[in-house]
């Protein structure tokens, strides 16, 4: 699936396991022990599970098969640690990952170690299918790392006494911008990855699509956007929404997106730095495609497809408030790029002539295809080295605690 690009040599694959082993060490040094067992839900799981789990990926998918004499430190982490590969064997259940103490955080970095000394040794050998593979593993954790940032805000969230992950900081002020679209005349148009660097399969084949021209909003919607909306009785305003939307924002009585609330007559939210005033001109974040949807129907437009998003990104420079830039929440201002996903209307199926990879591996992203809609663009918890105009993430409708959010678009 990760078909190494002719731009990506066999020889830069160490040095980005490296880094990436290093950073998801990173992200975990400001937590204890019991901070990385915290699982507030099943679609989220413990830091040290992500730990783990990205570690076993490389021993399972990489290790096993192409390093014969490679031992595992304990063969019942294959139990553990596998996430959802029924053709990689049985394991634990999801939701209950939370209640897993023994191995402890260390034994889980030993795991680490010993993982990424063994596989130091594989990559010696150059081996291309291997670098491919470890690639793949690479943007594999990449992902985790993102879930990792993103599950810990949601345990966090449950504290009563709103931690800081990392240490608050202002938000920077800006003027606000307004709200202009860029017109696109559409036709026959290519979306999809095409062979030049690392892709996952669901990104392939490139193939032709038909758009009818369109416009596409230049800015995420912001905060300040999504206050009128809710001042206007968006939430509680039946015809904006569609039946499913509806029942679910009844029945968990949503008025505002997660994690905020409102004192001394302001709108106040919870982040990854602690709770912070809503800043009216960054990217509105933490929203449902439910709630996007009601939104867009709100402002007299709908979402764009996931091929009007690309057509429209494809020659845009991917620059933008990433993981790497360390806010760790979206800020005012956003671009093209960054800060949060985006909800399209597109469902996650399958392109024209799609074929997942034969065996275990073939299950990373195929068998998902049904009931979620894709997102584009990235957010300030996406590694930067991920970000390209074909990728495709994807999570279900009422999902609100992955960094969510929305650019609008309209028929021209
Ligand atoms: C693409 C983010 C929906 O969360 O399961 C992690 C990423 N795939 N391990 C997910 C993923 C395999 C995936 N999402
Ligand atoms: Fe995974």
């Amino acid at each position: 699936m990760a078909r190494l690009a002719p731009a990506t040599r066999v020889a830069d694959i160490p040095p980005l396991f490296d880094k990436t082993r290093t950073r998801s060490r990173d992200l975990v040094a400001p937590l204890s022990p019991e901070d990385t067992m915290l699982q507030s839900m099943e679609d989220a799981s413990p830091a040290k599970w992500h730990l783990a789990h990205t570690t076993w990926f490389f021993e399972e998918f990489i290790l096993k098969p192409h390093a014969p004499d490679y031992r595992s430190p304990d063969e019942r982490f294959a139990f553990l640690f596998n996430s959802y590969y029924v053709q990689a064997g049985p394991r634990h259940a999801r939701d209950k990952r939370g209640l897993v103490s023994r191995p402890g955080l260390q034994a889980v970095v030993e795991y680490r170690a010993h993982v990424d000394d063994a596989m130091a040794r594989l990559l010696e050998g150059g081996d291309p299918e291997v670098a491919e593979l470890t690639e793949l593993g690479c943007h594999h954790e990449m992902q985790h790392q993102e879930l990792l940032v993103t599950d810990l805000l949601h345990g966090l969230s449950f504290n009563p006494l709103l931690p800081a992950y990392r240490d608050p900081q202002p938000m920077p002020v800006t003027d606000e911008v307004p709200l202009t679209f860029a017109a696109h005349d559409g036709g026959l148009q290519e979306i999809g990855h095409a062979g030049e660097g690392f892709a996952y399969d669901c990104e392939g084949p490139r193939h032709r699509t038909f758009l009818h021209p369109f416009r596409m909003a230049d800015r995420p919607v912001t905060n300040r956007d999504w206050i009128a909306f809710m001042e206007d009785g968006g939430y509680g305003h039946q015809p904006l929404w569609l039946m499913d939307g509806w029942a679910t924002c009844q029945r968990e009585g949503w008025d505002a997106p997660l994690y905020w609330w409102q004192q001394d007559d302001q709108w106040w939210t919870y982040t990854l730095r602690g709770p912070q005033p809503v800043n009216l001109d960054a990217p509105v974040v933490h929203v449902s495609y439910y709630e996007a949807d009601a939104f867009a129907r709100w402002a007299g437009a709908r979402l764009p497809t996931e091929a009007e998003w690309e057509v429209f990104h494809a020659d845009r420079p991917v620059e933008g408030n990433f993981l790497d830039d360390g806010p760790l929440r979206p800020l005012p201002g956003g671009g093209p790029w960054g800060d949060v996903w985006e909800w399209t209307q597109s469902p996650f199926t399958p392109y024209p002539g799609f074929r997942p990879p034969e065996g275990a591996i073939g299950e990373y992203n195929g068998k998902f295809m049904v009931n979620q809609f894709v997102l584009r663009g990235g957010s300030c918890a996406t590694p930067r080295a991920q970000m390209r105009p074909t990728y495709r993430t994807f999570f279900y409708p009422h999902h609100r605690w992955q960094m969510l959010g929305l650019r609008i678009a309209k028929d021209a």
